[in-house]
C-alpha cells in the first residue's frame, strides 16, 4: 500500500459484514489472503492499480463493507500478521507482472494457481484469452463474487477447474488453449505451495505446451525457516500460511529455471521495491536478514 493508505488492521470503523461467508479451506485460503492485500491497495488513497474483483471478493465474503478497505485484525483466521510481514510484496509482484504481460503482447495467458487473480477483469485485455487453472472451489468463489457484484470479465476468460496434480494440460487444451501458438504462463504465488516433484511436473508440462515465443512469469521464494514464527506479528494467519508451504523449487532457482528450458534472468523483490518505490517486509529483505524472492519473466530457450 502507499504511505497514505489506511493502515491494515487499524480501521476499527470497518466492521465485518453481518452475512460473513466461510473462508475456503486449505491452500485455497491463501488466495483470499493475497486478494485482500490487492483490495487494500485498490482502496487506498493513491492506488497503484484498481482491482474490482478483489474488492468484490472482500464484500462477498463479508470481510469488508463495499468500497471500504478490509479490516485484517478482526478477520476470521487473522491475516494482520501475515500482511504486516509481507509489506508491499503483493503490490510489487502485481505491478511487475502486469507490466511484463502487457509488454509481451501475447494474447493467450494462462494463470496457473489463478486463485482470485483479477487480471481478466481489470486489465484492458479485450480479445485476449485468459485461462485460469486452479482447484474448483477457488474458481467458484471468484465467479460467485463477481456475479454478486455484477462484474464481467474484460478479457475472454476461461475457467479450468482442475488440480495441478491432475491432467490439467488435457483440460486446458479441451478448454480452448492452442499449444501451437505462443502463450504467457503465470505462476504467481504458487510454487511455494508445491513440492519439488509437483513443481518439476508443472514445469515440464508447461514446456511441452509452449510454442516458440512463449514466456514464463514465475515467482520463486527462498524458504522462510522460522522468520515468521519468530515475528512479533505472528498470528493465526501466519500459522495457517506456514502450514501449507512446501517450497518445491531449489534456491537460488536460476539453474532450475534454465534446466526447464527458460532464460534464467530474474529480478529480486528488493529490486522491485526500489523500482516501484514500495516497502519490502523485513522477512523478505536479505539486507535485513530476510530471504530472497525472485521474479522471472523468462523467454523460452531454443529446444535442444
Ligand atoms: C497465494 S494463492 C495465489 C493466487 C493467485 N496466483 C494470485 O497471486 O492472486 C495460491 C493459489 O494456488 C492454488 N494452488 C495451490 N496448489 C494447487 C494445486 N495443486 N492445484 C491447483 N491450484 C493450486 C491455490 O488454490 C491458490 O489459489
Amino acid at each position: 500500500m502507499s504511505e497514505n493508505s489506511p493502515a491494515i488492521g487499524s480501521t476499527p470503523d470497518t466492521p465485518i459484514g453481518a452475512g460473513s461467508r466461510p473462508l475456503p479451506d486449505g491452500v485455497e485460503w491463501t488466495a483470499v489472503l493475497v486478494a485482500a492485500q490487492r483490495a487494500a491497495e485498490s482502496l487506498s488513497q493513491t492506488p497503484a492499480f484498481r482491482d474490482p474483483l478483489a474488492e468484490a471478493v472482500m464484500t462477498y465474503l463479508g470481510l469488508a463493507e463495499p468500497g471500504r478497505a478490509p479490516h485484517f485484525a478482526t478477520m476470521p483466521g487473522q491475516m494482520s500478521g501475515m500482511t504486516e510481514a509481507m509489506g508491499d510484496l503483493v503490490t510489487l509482484r502485481t505491478l511487475y507482472l502486469d507490466e511484463a504481460l502487457t509488454r509481451s503482447g501475447l494474447d493467450q495467458v494462462v494463470l496457473l494457481g489463478a486463485g482470485l487473480d483479477g487480471r481478466a477483469y481489470r486489465m484492458p485485455w479485450t480479445g485476449r484469452r485468459v485461462f485460469e487453472v486452479d482447484r474448483p472451489a477457488g474458481l467458484a468463489l471468484k465467479e460467485q463474487a463477481a456475479d454478486a457484484a455484477g462484474l464481467s470479465a474484460v478479457a475472454r476468460r476461461t475457467s479450468v477447474p482442475v488440480d495441478l496434480a491432475e491432467d490439467w494440460p488435457q483440460a486446458l487444451v479441451a478448454a480452448g488453449f492452442d499449444p501451437a501458438r505462443p502463450a504467457a504462463w503465470v505462476a504467481e504465488g504458487l510454487t511455494v505451495y508445491l513440492t519439488r516433484a509437483e513443481a518439476d511436473l508443472m514445469m515440464s508440462r508447461v514446456h511441452d505446451l509452449s510454442a516458440p515465443g512463449s514466456r514464463l512469469c514465475v515467482e520463486i521464494a527462498q524458504p522462510l525457516g522460522t522468520r515468521l514464527d519468530d515475528a512479533a506479528t505472528s498470528d493465526a494467519g501466519v500459522h495457517r500460511t506456514l502450514s501449507v508451504l512446501r517450497y518445491g523449487p531449489p534456491t537460488p532457482p536460476h539453474d532450475w529455471i534454465a534446466g526447464h528450458g527458460w532464460s534464467p534472468d530474474a529480478s529480486t523483490l528488493a529490486e522491485l521495491g526500489d523500482r516501484y518505490h514500495r516497502k519490502v517486509g523485513t522477512p523478505f529483505d536479505p539486507a535485513r536478514g530476510g530471504v530472497n524472492l525472485w521474479y522471472f519473466n523468462a523467454e523460452l530457450l531454443p529446444r535442444r
